[in-house]
């Protein structure tokens, strides 16, 4: 219990911490501190693009020119400059978080992974986990070697459509999947889209192999459980009943997280 609540916090402050990137890189660039802002009540404002160019000057003229148009302001200041310039509040930005992607980075656009991409690697604790939980899915003297994971987050309504994870080159490594916060209905397919599905719950704490023949099986979840009898999250809850952690078990009573840990090559 106190392993997953780790993993929550880690989900929701250090694990979409620019260079990771999330779906809100493409419209606002990279976001610092998100989990901070929601809990000041900040808001990202645009820079109006006059100010924005004052400020690059003729010192700086590599940088691109999207690069940090988008910064957080206080709730009063942004209420002021909101009328001039787009805004969005933090806590938008947190329920409307998809997903982020760790160490080598997944580009979805052209569904490969981006090498050339700036990256850290997945943290020490997080590969120690996942090759604990590899092992029976490896062969005997060979350890899994984690490089690159994908994080998702599910809101009442989220649901991630029936697909293939097929961008990797070794397809006999296993990927170790998560699960965080809500229950979800999980489907796992055969290896053509036609064959029916086998349902399962996966509840908070629950780890799921998708190796050997499932390696190779189309899989989707459909559907979350946010209310509290089927959420299934009551002992979860305890471990966020302190009062600093109230923006964690607002955002985790309401959601699941999905991290998937994949050997690429
Ligand atoms: C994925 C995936 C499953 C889940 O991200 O590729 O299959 O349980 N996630 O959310
Ligand atoms: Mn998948």
């Amino acid at each position: 219990m106190e392993e997953q609540s780790k993993w929550i916090r880690e989900s929701l402050t250090s694990f979409p911490q620019p260079p990771n990137r999330t779906n809100h890189n493409a419209f606002y660039g990279p976001i610092d501190d998100l989990f901070s802002a929601v809990k000041e009540k900040k808001v990202l404002l645009e820079e109006e693009s006059s100010i924005g160019s004052l400020d690059l000057g003729a010192s700086s003229c590599t940088s691109n020119e999207d690069a940090h148009r988008w910064k957080f302001y206080e709730e009063d200041i942004a209420t002021l400059r909101g009328k001039t310039c787009k805004s969005v509040k933090a806590s938008v930005l947190l329920r409307k978080l998809r997903w982020c992607t760790l160490g080598l980075q997944f580009d979805w656009s052209k569904r490969n992974y981006n090498v050339s991409l700036p990256h850290k690697k997945i943290p020490d604790a997080l590969c120690q986990l996942a090759r604990r939980l590899a092992a029976p899915a490896m062969p005997i003297g060979e350890e899994f070697q984690p490089e690159a994971a994908i994080v998702n987050y599910f809101g009442l309504g989220d649901t991630l459509g029936g697909h293939l994870d097929d961008m990797e080159a070794d397809w006999s490594k296993p990927i170790v999947s998560m699960s965080l916060g809500c229950k979800a209905i999980f489907l796992l397919g055969g290896k053509s889209r036609e064959d029916p599905p086998l349902a399962m719950f996966l509840r908070s704490g629950d780890a799921v192999l998708m190796a050997g023949e499932a390696r190779e099986c189309f899989h989707g979840v459909p559907r979350i459980f946010t209310d509290r009898e089927n959420a299934e999250i009551a002992s979860l809850d305890l471990q966020f009943s302190h009062e600093d952690d109230h923006f964690f078990l607002e955002y985790i009573r309401n959601s699941r997280i999905n991290i998937n840990i994949r050997q690429v090559f």
